[in-house]
């Protein structure tokens, strides 16, 4: 039987920019924001997808920052299409028009994921930073799917929206999506910063579980509902990038490739360059994607566990930022030690106050508070 963990990545997620209009608080960019100046040119990205489709990758995901910030955002899609690639936009519509639209379709754009950050212009506009913004997504939803574009809303909930879930599920009705993406935010980079501000309570998150699945009773036929549950209040983790060094495969607007987009936050691995190893050499070889593949790294309770081929541990970088360490289980789980402190932890901020910080570059990134939890005792 194959190995596993001898596959090529499905995905590669392709941060083209870490540039955005938008500044919303829990952008999942590293703190420290790449510049402009260092982001990889045109042909190096055609490179890099040639190498990524002979690899076997066969999902593109074409992110950011906001990637309609590149100008040769048209001509990247052609070249990734031309390589065999499925092409999947992932854009705040911010930097896109009707036109601009037109000419990602001919380029040969497969789909194109668009993110709400509410349900309303004036609640909207204060979560992303950015006057005009709701309205022009609204526009820009029915330019896609009036160019025959299929189309994902993905709507990232909070405890500042997550009392409108419902209208959100009807928006994304009315606006003729084909899936609907509700994803609870995941602590890491500027939603770790902003914790406090963000993490939901109890009662809305068993509200919002309520709504979700009459929805999907409801809409089944007509929209597609994911939704992904915040992982401070879950029982079981979720299986992060599908398992490390298993599916995905993420590059940075410089060029560095990392097995997650958080990767950084573990210390000690150095994550290598595009311009220095072939892209396959560093799927299969290097010390980044080998270090957490498998199972042969996994500590008690993950190690005897049978779902350790199920969730993988859940994430590494979470059981990093949150006990120090990325072999011990996510704390997400409800057999790590450190499990109990979580919950206690995500009951005391989601019942707290705190100002949202927005994410923007800045000459040096914030310093992030303490998040390691104290060691739990035996
Ligand atoms: Fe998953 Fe580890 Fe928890 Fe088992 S102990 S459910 S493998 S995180
Ligand atoms: Fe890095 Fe989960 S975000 S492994």
């Amino acid at each position: 039987m194959a190995d596993p963990w001898s596959e090529p990545p499905i995905g590669m997620l392709a941060e083209l920019t870490h540039r955005c209009p938008l500044q919303c608080p829990y952008c999942s960019n590293p703190l420290e924001l790449e510049s402009r100046g260092r982001e990889l040119p045109t042909a190096e990205w055609r490179r890099v997808f040639e190498e990524a489709a002979a690899l076997g990758v066969l999902q593109l995901h074409l992110s950011g920052g906001e990637p309609a910030a590149r100008p040769d955002l048209e001509e990247l899609v052609v070249h990734a299409r031309a390589t065999g690639l499925y092409v999947n936009l992932i854009t705040s519509g911010v930097g896109l028009d009707e036109e601009r639209i037109l000419r990602l379709r001919e380029a040969g754009l497969d789909h194109l994921q668009l993110s709400i950050q509410d349900v309303d212009a004036k609640h909207a506009d204060m979560i992303g930073g950015y006057k005009g913004g709701h309205a022009h997504k609204m526009k820009i939803a029915r330019a896609v799917r009036d160019a025959g574009l299929p189309l994902t809303i993905n709507a990232v909930v909070h405890r500042h929206n997550i009392d409108r879930l419902e209208q959100m599920i009807d928006l994304a009705v009315e606006l003729d999506a084909h899936r609907l993406e509700i994803a609870h935010v995941q602590y890491y980079g500027w939603a770790l910063l902003n914790r406090k501000a963000l993490m939901p309570t109890r009662a809305q998150l068993d509200h919002s579980n309520r709504v979700v699945a009459a929805a999907v009773e409801r809409l089944r036929g007509r929209l597609v509902i994911d939704y992904v549950v915040p992982d401070y209040w879950a029982r079981r983790p979720k299986p992060c990038m599908g398992g490390w060094g298993r599916m995905v495969i993420a590059v940075t607007p410089s060029g560095r490739v990392l097995p997650c987009h958080a990767a950084h936050v573990v210390p000690g691995l150095s994550f290598p360059h595009l311009r220095d190893q072939p892209l396959a050499r560093i799927w299969r070889e290097s010390e980044a994607f080998q270090k957490f593949r498998g199972t042969g790294w996994m500590r008690e309770p993950c190690r005897s566990c049978e779902r350790r081929e199920v969730d993988f541990g859940g994430c590494r970088c979470q059981a990093m930022l949150l006990t120090g360490d990325p072999r011990n289980a996510d704390p997400a789980c409800e057999l790590s030690p450190w499990h109990r402190a979580v919950l206690e932890l995500a009951a005391a901020e989601s019942e707290g106050e705190a100002p949202f910080l927005h994410r923007r570059p800045m000459r040096s990134a914030p310093e992030l508070p303490a998040t390691v939890l104290p060691a739990p005792d035996g």
